[in-house]
């Protein structure tokens, strides 16, 4: 962090001594004002809650510009990233700061390859779930129980042990969202192929069966390859703090990636691909969308575009563009041209971009709006894709957790409060 020549004066109107604040600079987006000495220099506290205005750390790895709708892992722009790399050289960059090598990247793919396997025991771990249950519940639990399995990595502070548990969990996502899946229909799980790339081995543990070969064409490994790219890190977002918090305890990765996974079911984050689809599906028909927007707008509804808006981007997500291509091209490749959802889609965006309430609120298509479409093409059913999300965000989660164990000055995370209860009272018996 670099401080800055500026200074921040903060003043009271009760004419109590003001105090003067360093400001730092980043190397890009707003500079940021640095409070920790604020409470013992006034015995104040600053009230933030949704941190509106406050930056929780100092990070290196993803930058977005709200304004301009600009997303970058490690300075890589994700329209290049989304067009010229694949997930795991995305995953890469993410961890170790620069896209792979030639070498570096056949090596790590090897490496993740070789630890896709999970632990036999988890099967039955697995059998433990109501088939009905849904598979983030699973995934929740099943993530959560790795460290169960792999005592022999969770010193937090040997950087060996950091590197292994990072590689055991990106490697180990896949299979265990595919086996929550397959235990969900009946089937029997799927052992990982080590020789294909990170999504079709996933496709094939979805969806082949011991009973017929599985093929899957290039076009749709690529979408979903995409989704992940898209999806694999957005800075300090509510599932990232998450596990930040979690971690900062001390506790072990897969702890903290389970901690995210929960944070990220929600249908504000990551549950918001599955809200959006269902919404489509409400709607129904493009002549039902005004209807859909009024209600939309009253505010006692209580009902949201789901797909629309976004705490940072106040324009057009970039993610949103490259995942309204490949929803063309997964349609065009699989004949649904006339795709009944993605019309509808197309049509509710161009009236929700016209509309004064959505203009004035700067509310755009987020990632959410077109990846349910891409994914439910893809033969993935609704319920699974938060799944998909925590699949690929899971890179972006243990590269935070990482830099955040690295960073010298960590400290456990400990939020403060303005107190608005009862002042001491008696707790005698009718003196309430
Ligand atoms: N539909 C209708 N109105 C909206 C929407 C929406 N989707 N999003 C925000 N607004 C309104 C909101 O009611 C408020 O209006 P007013 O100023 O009259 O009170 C105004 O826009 C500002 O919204 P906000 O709630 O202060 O914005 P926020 O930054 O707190 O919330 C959000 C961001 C993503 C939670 C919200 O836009 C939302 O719930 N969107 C729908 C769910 C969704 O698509 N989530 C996926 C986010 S992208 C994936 C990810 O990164 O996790």
């Amino acid at each position: 962090m670099t401080p800055s020549d500026v200074k921040a004066t903060l003043s009271f109107s009760d004419n109590s001594p003001s105090v003067e604040l360093p400001i730092y600079k980043g190397t890009m987006g707003p500079d940021a004002i640095d409070i920790r000495s604020l409470y013992s220099q006034t015995g104040k506290f600053t009230y933030d809650p949704g941190f509106m205005s406050t930056a929780s750390c100092n990070s290196a790895i993803t930058y977005i510009n709200g304004d301009k709708g600009e997303l970058l892992y490690r300075g890589y722009s994700i329209d290049e990233l989304a067009q010229n790399a694949d997930f795991l050289e995305t995953c890469y960059a993410l961890l170790k700061g620069d896209l792979p090598t030639k070498q570096e990247k056949q090596k790590f793919a090897e490496t993740i390859a070789k630890h896709a396997l999970v632990h036999e025991q988890m099967q039955f771990f697995f059998r433990g779930f109501r088939r009905d249950a849904h598979p983030m519940a699973i995934l929740t639990a099943s993530v959560g129980a790795l460290s169960a399995f792999y005592h022999d990595s969770l010193n937090i502070n040997d950087p060996y042990h950091r590197d292994v548990s990072a590689i055991r969990i990106i490697a180990k996502l896949p299979t265990l969202v595919a086996m929550a899946y397959k235990y969900s229909v009946g089937q029997p799980f799927v052992y990982p192929r080590n020789d294909l790339s990170y999504s079709a081995n996933f496709m094939r543990m979805m969806f082949s069966n011991p009973c017929e070969e599985y093929w899957v064409s290039d076009v749709l490994v690529r979408a979903l390859d995409r989704i992940l790219i898209l999806h694999a890190d957005h800075e300090q977002n509510a599932s990232t703090s998450t596990v930040r918090l979690a971690g900062s305890s001390g506790a072990n990765p897969f702890a903290c990636i389970a901690a995210g996974i929960a944070c990220l079911w929600g249908p504000a984050h990551g549950g918001a691909n599955e809200a959006s689809l269902n919404m489509l599906k409400e709607i129904g028909s493009p002549d039902k969308i005004p209807k859909f927007i009024k209600q939309v707008k009253d505010k006692n509804s209580n009902v949201k575009l789901m797909g629309f808006g976004h705490r940072v981007y106040k324009n057009y997500d970039p993610r949103a563009k490259l995942m309204r291509e490949t929803c063309y091209e997964v349609l065009n490749e699989l004949g649904l041209y006339n795709d009944p959802l993605f019309k509808l889609a197309m049509e509710l965006e161009k009236i929700a971009l016209e509309d004064q309430y959505f203009v004035s609120r700067k509310l755009y298509p987020n990632v959410d709006f077109y990846s349910g479409i891409v994914q439910r093409a893809l033969g993935i059913p609704t319920s699974m894709f938060t799944c998909i999300f925590a699949m690929a965000r899971t890179v972006g989660w243990i590269a935070q957790w990482s830099e955040m164990i690295a960073e010298p000055d960590q400290k456990i995370g400990r939020p403060r409060q303005l107190f608005i209860g009862y002042i001491p009272r008696s707790a005698k018996q009718g003196n309430s």
